[in-house]
């Protein structure tokens, strides 16, 4: 087991089935739409296909975590969040980052990613790290108001 070390005194580490209450928690601060409690406990329990990078404070508690679907030469990032308290020190990065140290040691090259045009700041952190824009999808999210919203699909080489 690798760890690397975070901003904020945190630790980034992968992603384990005990996990799975705090990632849905921290999930549905970030989204309008939360994923089930036993979507990420399938998801974590299948860390080849499904690898996850958490960020873990002093507890061993997951602050933010990062969430990958990998198929062949590439992957998707399924999602990111990051403690609404902890938001902005630079974790994000750093849990991306992980993940693309670890991948660039296996066959996967690429990560794609789908982001609604509207998440200014998401948006930013991707291009910082090297994704760029690829394509759009329209209507692609619901909103809370009843309104769809555009998804950005984006992409990134590893190298
Ligand atoms: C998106 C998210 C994961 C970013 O995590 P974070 O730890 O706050 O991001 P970081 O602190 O690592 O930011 C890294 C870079 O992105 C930029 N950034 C991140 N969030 C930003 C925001 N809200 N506004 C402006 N810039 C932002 C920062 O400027 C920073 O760049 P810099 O280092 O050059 O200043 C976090 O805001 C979150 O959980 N949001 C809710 C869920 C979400 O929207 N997920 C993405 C859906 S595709």
């Amino acid at each position: 087991m690798s760890y690397w070390t975070a901003p904020a005194g945190l630790f980034i580490g992968y992603g384990e089935p005990a996990h799975a209450d705090t990632l849905a928690k921290l999930h549905a601060q970030g989204f309008y739409r939360g994923w089930p409690h036993e979507d990420f406990e399938a998801y974590l329990a299948d860390p080849l296909q499904t690898p996850s990078y958490v960020a873990l404070d002093n507890r061993r508690t997951p602050r933010g975590f990062a969430m990958l679907r990998i198929a062949g030469d590439e992957c998707e990032l399924l999602t990111i969040a990051v403690d609404k308290k902890l938001r902005g020190k630079g974790i994000g990065r750093a849990l991306l980052a992980a993940a693309f140290a670890d991948l660039r040691m296996t066959p996967v090259r690429s990560m794609f990613l789908e982001v609604d045009e509207t998440n200014l700041g998401a948006i930013k952190l991707y291009k910082n790290m090297g994704f760029a824009e690829i394509a759009t999808r329209k209507g692609y999210y619901s909103k809370p108001d009843g309104s769809a919203a555009t998804a950005l699909v984006m992409r990134a080489n590893l190298g």
